[in-house]
């Protein structure tokens, strides 16, 4: 997949920028501190995502003294062009496929598929449980359809259900209905997030290792409230069970949007014992094997964004990241000018040099 082009108003500090970029390439974005290379970034994770990985709240997006923003891209995938716009305003989303106005952010999810690998992403082993359920959904999303319509369902039903246990008299062939809704979608969700996170844990393995000189064997574990052996059973005997509490507290007790991942490190969670370079280092692995999954499913690369990543590597680890990244994928990296030209002499690569909200290619 690729960004053929792609058009900011108002986005961040670009008031009006366009840019042209070269397919399955690496471009690389220099200029100096605050001059707008993560804001490009940010676009390019928000036409994948619709969220930014920086703000929850979009109008911190639009331009200073503006009342909207716009991006639009053209995009080219399985050698077909596709044409997005998206609007933001009064805080609202607008979004288009070639000029036809898409109701669902779930249609519009996914049709740019972009992984970004930043400093921040080290929080993840720190960060709240939300934030990996976040991370693993956003991943599934993009990829299952099924996964997607099953867990808007499923937080559907949820809501269903809470509002069901505040009414005073609790009608329980209503909450039996929505339990029983639950339960076969959280079947369809377990599965999905367990086997996905199996694949990207054998993945990310093999690239740990290629990264670091030491072996320590990395690893995740699904962490839910049921055992993973007879769901159907196990989740029907855990609502009856629960049955008397979600009624006295008049809320849903248990379900997978409790869940979390335990990262591991030779059997002990990261957050206990890893050092940041670990941490860099398991994350980065991880988001290459995020690449490699996509690929298998999708046949084709996702969109690469490496923010502020070589700032934070040696330079052998930064040849030794250039060197495997995969030729046929279009790859985007900031930097403030440590990235030696003859790094990537095996890549196609270019660059744009950003600076105050303007962007221009220049010869290396
Ligand atoms: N909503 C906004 N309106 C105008 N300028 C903004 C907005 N949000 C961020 N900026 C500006 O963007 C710049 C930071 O851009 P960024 O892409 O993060 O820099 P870098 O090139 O270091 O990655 C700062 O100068 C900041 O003031
Ligand atoms: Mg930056």
């Amino acid at each position: 997949m690729n960004i053929c082009s792609l058009k900011l108003r108002n986005f961040r500090n670009y008031d009006m920028a366009e840019c042209v970029f070269r397919p399955n390439s690496i471009c690389i974005l220099e200029g100096k501190n605050a001059q707008g290379k993560t804001n490009l970034i940010e676009s390019i994770y928000y036409l994948s995502h619709l969220r930014s990985f920086r703000t929850p709240s979009s109008s911190s997006l639009i331009l200073e003294n503006q009342d909207f923003f716009m991006i639009q891209a053209q995009i080219e995938s399985h050698q077909r062009k596709e044409e997005l716009k998206i609007v933001s305003m009064d805080h609202e989303k607008h979004l288009y496929h070639f000029n036809d106005p898409i109701r669902r952010y779930s249609d519009f999810i996914g049709i740019v598929n972009a992984v970004l690998f930043c400093p921040d992403d080290l929080m993840l082993f720190q960060q709240s449980p939300k934030i990996r359920r976040r991370f693993i959904d956003m991943e599934l999303i993009k990829i299952s359809k099924r996964y997607t319509s099953t867990l808007n369902h499923y937080q559907k039903m949820l809501k269903e259900r809470n509002s069901i246990l505040k009414r005073e008299k609790v009608d329980p062939v209503l909450l039996e209905t929505m339990t029983e809704q639950m339960i076969q979608d959280q079947i369809i969700i377990l599965k999905q997030r367990v086997s996905f996170l199996e694949d990207l844990m054998e993945k990310t393995r093999a690239f740990y290792s290629y990264f670091t000189k030491e072996k320590e064997e990395v690893g995740a574990r699904y962490q839910t409230f049921i055992s993973m052996d007879d769901l159907e059973t196990n989740l029907r005997n855990a609502y009856k069970k629960s049955e008397m509490r979600d009624k006295l507290y008049k809320k849903t007790h248990i379900g997978i949007h409790k869940d979390d991942i335990d990262f591991h490190m030779n059997g002990i969670s990261v957050k206990e014992v890893a050092s940041q370079g670990q941490k860099r280092s398991f994350v980065l692995s991880m988001k290459l094997a995020l690449c490699q999954i996509i690929y298998e499913k999708q046949k084709e690369y996702p969109i690469l964004l490496l923010d502020d990543v070589f700032s934070e590597l040696d330079d052998h680890r930064c040849q030794k990241l250039i060197s495997i990244l995969p030729q046929k994928m279009q790859i985007f990296i900031t930097t403030t000018g440590n990235i030696e030209p003859s790094w990537l002499k095996d890549h196609k690569a270019y660059t744009i040099q950003v600076e105050n909200g303007h962007l221009r290619e220049v010869k290396k």
